[in-house]
């Protein structure tokens, strides 16, 4: 019975490769809406990956978020010799101080004998500030570890359910629903084409530095991510999707 649900689980991947058109697709079993231990699991599997994909120089970016949080949970020794960097792939995102990148960068670090460098910078950040932050010294240096990832995993996130948790202002709440929005990834928002319909302005990591990233690793999973994730997948660059069964069934179904 084990091996026909790994059977199983490889058709299905199989199918996500070619529905999304991406590079490379891990599938756990269940569904992460359900059971917090289902992300543990997609965390498990990302570790295993990056064992296999990390250099001794590798700089590795992470989001927010409770996909990424569930990594840095099981995170464990990458390699025996070697130590990496973890960095926050972007500013703040109003995320509370457990799912904030900073703070998983950290853990993951910990966890991972690594080292880590944060990024403090305020959320939302006005033009002006954001103009003058970027040549603040010390931000400058991060901003280059950050844009010099070799690797960056990110989670994707239902555009709503995002703008709520981050207490958007009502008045962009309407913005993303007049144009559809159904994704959320770095910031930004994407409608059912793809399209970025807002951005939250913050610095780090912008959709046109992941193109010079070697490793763009996603992990998002859930039956009611099944839209956001078929959504971001539209133009998005990633090359390894790490999802859940009940995700992929969903995205194969109605996406
Ligand atoms: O806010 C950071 C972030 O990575 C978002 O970009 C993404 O939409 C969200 O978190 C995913 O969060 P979760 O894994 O909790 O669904």
């Amino acid at each position: 019975e084990f091996m026909s649900e790994i059977k199983g689980l490889s058709v299905l991947e199989k199918q996500i490769k070619e529905r999304l058109q991406v590079g490379n697709v891990i599938i756990v079993p269940g569904n992460s809406d359900k059971y917090e231990w289902v992300k543990q699991e997609m965390g498990k599997a990302c570790i295993a990956f990056l064992k296999t994909i990390v250099k001794p120089e590798s700089t590795i970016a992470v989001t927010g978020g409770t996909s990424m949080a569930a990594i840095a949970d099981v995170m464990t020794p990458l390699n025996k010799k070697n130590s990496y960097l973890f960095v926050p792939a972007r500013g703040g995102i109003g995320e509370k101080v457990e799912n904030q990148a900073n703070t998983i960068a950290a853990e993951m670090a910990k966890k991972a004998k690594g080292d880590y460098r944060l990024l403090y910078v305020p959320d939302p950040l006005s033009d002006s500030a954001y103009e003058s932050i970027i040549e603040e010294p010390s931000i400058n240096e991060i901003l280059k570890q950050i844009k010099g990832s070799s690797i960056i995993l990110h989670g994707i996130g239902d555009a709503i359910t995002m703008a709520e948790r981050r207490k958007t202002p009502e008045s962009i709440i309407e913005i993303l629903k007049t144009n559809k929005a159904v994704s959320e990834a770095f910031g930004y928002y994407f409608n059912a084409e793809g399209n970025v319909v807002h951005k939250v302005k913050t610095i780090g990591i912008h959709l046109e530095d992941l193109g010079s990233i070697e490793h763009v690793i996603t992990v998002a999973g859930g039956k009611s991510k099944g839209q956001a994730i078929a959504s971001y997948f539209k133009h998005g660059k990633s090359n390894l999707l790490i999802t859940d069964e009940a995700a992929a069934e969903q995205i194969l179904r109605d996406y």
